[in-house]
This record gives C-alpha cells, sequence and structure tokens, in this order.
C-alpha cells in the first residue's frame, strides 16, 4: 500500500537515527560519540573505544578496569564448541569458521536467546560475546597450522590476550613485543565502528527481528565477508601480490581498472560516502610506514601500493569518480608484517568491528525500533493461468 520510493543500494535513505558515529564524506570526518577518529587511534585502547561505542561515554578508570575484569571472567568457550572447529577442512576460509562458530555460540549460551532481555541479561550477552569473539578468532589461525590451542589468560589485557591466544606457543612463554600489541590496537581501533555500513545495517536489520547477539553478529561476519566490503583488504594483497608477480607494471593494472570492459577494480580504493578522502587511510598509511620500521620490515608490496596510490589519484578516471584509497588498502601490509596469513585479515576486521555491531544493535534494541522490512517495486506479471505439466 502507499507510495513506494525506490532506492537500490539505500544511497541515500536513511534507515534509523544514531548516536553512535559522526561521518562527513565531504571533508572526510569520522567520530565515535563525538570523538575525533585521529585522536581516539593515537591515544585510547581497542577496549576502551568499546567501551565508548558501546556505553556512549569514555570510561573512568575504575570502569574500564571492571570492564576488563568482567570479559576476562568469559574468555573461555565451551570445550565442546572444539567439536565444530574439529569439524572444518583445515584449509577452510576462516571467515566462513567465524560466522559459523558465532552463530553456534548460541547453542551453548541460551541465556541470550531471550528476546526481551533486562538490561543486565543483555549487558551479560554482550559481555560475552566481546570476550569469546577474541578467542574463536585466534583458534581459528591455531586450527589453521594444526597447533594446539592456548587458552586464554586473565592476566593480559583483551589485545595482549588475543595476540598471545594467537602467537603464544604451549610449549614456551612468547613475549609479545610491544610494536605489534600497540599496532594492532590502532587497527582495531580504526575499525571499531563505520555507522549504517553494509554488515552493520544487517546486525541491525537481523537484530530487529528479535533474534539473538549471536545470530545478528554472525551475520554482521557474512556481510563483511564480501569483498566489496571488508573482504577487500585481503583482495587488496592479492592484487598487489599479483601485480609483483607481473612485474609490477602500475599503469598496467590501472589501465584494466578503467577498463570497464573488465571486471577487475582497484582493490582498496572508492567508497560510498567518502568523496575527497578515507581519514582512516591517512592513518593507516603512516601507521604501515612506521610499524615496518619498527619491525625492521622491508616489504614490495608496500612500495607497489604507494605507486599506484600515486598514479591514480593523479589520473582523471579517479579524480572523476572521487575514487581515494580506503581503510583497506595499507590495512593488509600491516597485518602482513605482523604475522598474520593473507586470509586472517578479514576476520581481524571482524574482531575490530565488533563493538560498533553491538553498540548498533543495542541502540537498535535501546530505541525499541520496528522490524527492519524493505518495499519494492514489482516488475513480474500480473496474471498468469496456470498450466498443466504435461502443457508446457
Ligand atoms: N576501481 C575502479 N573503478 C571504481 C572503483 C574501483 N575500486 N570503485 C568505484 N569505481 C567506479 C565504478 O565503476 C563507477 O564508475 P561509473 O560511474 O563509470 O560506472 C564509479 O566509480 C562509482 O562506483 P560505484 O560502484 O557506483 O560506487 P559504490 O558507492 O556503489 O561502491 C565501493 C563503493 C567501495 C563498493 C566501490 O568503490 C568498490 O568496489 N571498491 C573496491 C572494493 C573496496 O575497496 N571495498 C572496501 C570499501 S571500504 C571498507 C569497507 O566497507 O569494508
Amino acid at each position: 500500500t502507499g507510495y513506494v520510493t525506490l532506492d537500490v543500494g539505500y544511497k541515500n535513505t536513511g534507515a534509523t537515527k544514531s548516536a553512535i558515529t559522526f561521518l562527513d564524506g565531504e571533508l572526510g570526518i569520522l567520530k565515535y560519540r563525538g570523538y575525533p577518529i585521529e585522536e581516539l587511534a593515537e591515544k585510547s585502547s581497542f577496549i576502551e573505544v568499546a567501551y565508548l561505542l558501546i556505553h556512549g561515554e569514555l570510561p573512568t578508570q575504575q570502569q574500564l578496569t571492571s570492564f576488563q575484569y568482567e570479559i576476562s571472567r568469559h574468555t573461555l568457550v565451551h570445550e565442546d564448541m572444539k567439536k565444530f572447529f574439529d569439524g572444518f577442512p583445515s584449509k577452510s576460509h576462516p571467515m566462513g569458521q567465524l560466522s559459523s562458530l558465532v552463530c553456534a555460540l548460541s547453542a551453548f549460551y541460551p541465556e541470550s536467546l531471550k528476546s526481551h532481555q533486562t538490561d543486565e541479561e543483555q549487558h551479560l550477552s554482550i559481555i560475552k560475546m566481546l570476550a569469546k569473539m577474541a578467542t574463536v578468532v585466534s583458534w581459528i589461525y591455531k586450527k589453521s597450522l594444526g597447533h594446539p590451542v592456548i587458552y586464554p589468560q586473565n592476566k593480559y589485557d583483551y589485545v595482549t590476550n588475543f595476540l598471545h591466544m594467537t602467537f603464544g606457543q604451549r610449549t614456551e612463554e612468547v613475549e609479545i613485543d610491544p610494536v605489534i600489541v600497540s599496532a594492532m590496537n590502532t587497527l582495531l581501533i580504526l575499525h571499531a565502528d563505520h555507522e549504517q555500513n553494509c554488515s552493520t545495517s544487517t546486525v541491525r536489520i537481523v537484530g530487529s527481528s528479535e533474534s539473538n547477539i549471536y545470530a545478528s553478529v554472525s551475520a554482521g561476519i557474512s556481510a563483511l565477508w564480501g569483498p566489496l566490503h571488508g573482504g577487500a583488504n585481503q583482495a587488496v594483497i592479492e592484487m598487489l601480490e599479483q601485480i609483483k608477480e607481473d612485474g609490477g607494471d602500475t599503469d598496467k593494472w590501472i589501465a584494466k581498472a578503467k577498463d570497464k570492459n573488465d571486471p577487475f577494480r582497484l582493490m582498496g580504493f572508492g567508497h560510498r560516502v567518502y568523496k575527497n578522502f578515507d581519514p582512516r587511510a591517512k592513518i593507516i598509511k603512516k601507521a604501515c610506514d612506521d610499524i615496518l620500521e619498527k619491525l625492521g620490515i622491508d616489504d614490495e608490496v608496500l612500495e607497489i601500493a604507494k605507486r599506484l596510490e600515486e598514479v591514480a589519484l593523479k589520473d582523471p578516471y579517479f579524480v572523476e569518480r572521487k575514487l581515494y584509497p580506503n581503510v583497506d588498502f595499507y590495512s593488509g601490509i600491516i597485518y602482513r608484517a605482523l604475522g598474520f596469513p593473507t586470509d586472517m585479515f578479514t576476520v581481524l576486521f571482524a574482531l575490530g568491528r565488533l563493538p560498533g555491531w553491538i553498540a548498533q544493535w543495542k541502540e537498535m534494541k535501546d530505541n525499541k525500533e520496528p522490524i527492519g522490512r524493505p518495499r519494492q517495486i514489482y516488475t513480474g506479471a500480473i496474471n498468469r493461468e496456470y498450466v498443466d505439466i504435461t502443457k508446457r
């Protein structure tokens, strides 16, 4: 009934009011709860940003300590979850595993299934979701190596614990380089929220039917997987590697990206909202230089990425369409320097985006938003007569 406005891809349709993230695509501004991303990336920690996004305020020291403490009490995942890990082929994509494993958590923590939770119940679901995600992500990595999993240790903060479970060994005590801890914090902060993007909108719309937090986040992970969204960080490194193997001829690949008969796109370039620059890409590019220098790594693909950016930013095709490097253009080079394999990159994006998904899911519930249900303009046949199968 009524008049339907068509906006395929929701290019200009607001689906909600939100007080979480402010984004100005023309001016390249990104703020979480009013705090500029540049300042948070420099001064804050991932867990503090998670608190800020979910609760709306920066925590006091006591609030932060108690938040960390609560999370650390829930980092174990049920031992029977290991059967799910065992069931996946060892080379299966980590994003498929993550989406399934997060949904499977709902079977082990059924108290989260109540559609009308008290504030305390909702708080506990959020704490469990945050706590268990880091364990699940690091165990997916361990499985890919065929190594035994490392259990969480509550003496560590969130990010150090994650890195310890990822790079630690049962056979010896492994010190995690503070450069790696700091780089990981920066990357996770930069990914923590980005208003109504594809995966976040998915989390909100799934949650709007009163699905539980695990099902909603699992759907967000599936949406993030695609190469036009979070999957771009894996696609960028694969593209840079291909260009390297091809002799490093960036002009040739720029020409391919411009060719409308070629499906190839310059991965890590362009954004639906940013039309001048992506502020996250600026921070990541600089962090990339710093981190590789500190770790003493010389990666040829960084040179190729910089050359590609330089050529593209002068090319009328990219200038006219306002295509700039996005958050995914340089992040993979850092993840690689930290020791992560390419197919883990999008999983790290998911770990970073988790507080944003949770904050948006909670806001949708707090605002008592109705079920999400877009309309359509029907273009099919109107009246047809059923023909018996023998006569078709
Ligand atoms: N390489 C070549 N041409 C491009 C690119 C690119 N990376 N991105 C956009 N274009 C062209 C596109 O072909 C179109 O040209 P024309 O007007 O001649 O038809 C024009 O620019 C506008 O593009 P669009 O696809 O209509 O824009 P959109 O807002 O629907 O898509 C996007 C945005 C991010 C999906 C797209 O820019 C893209 O595919 N980029 C590559 C993938 C990528 O890096 N994704 C990560 C996005 S940022 C982080 C995240 O969300 O996870």
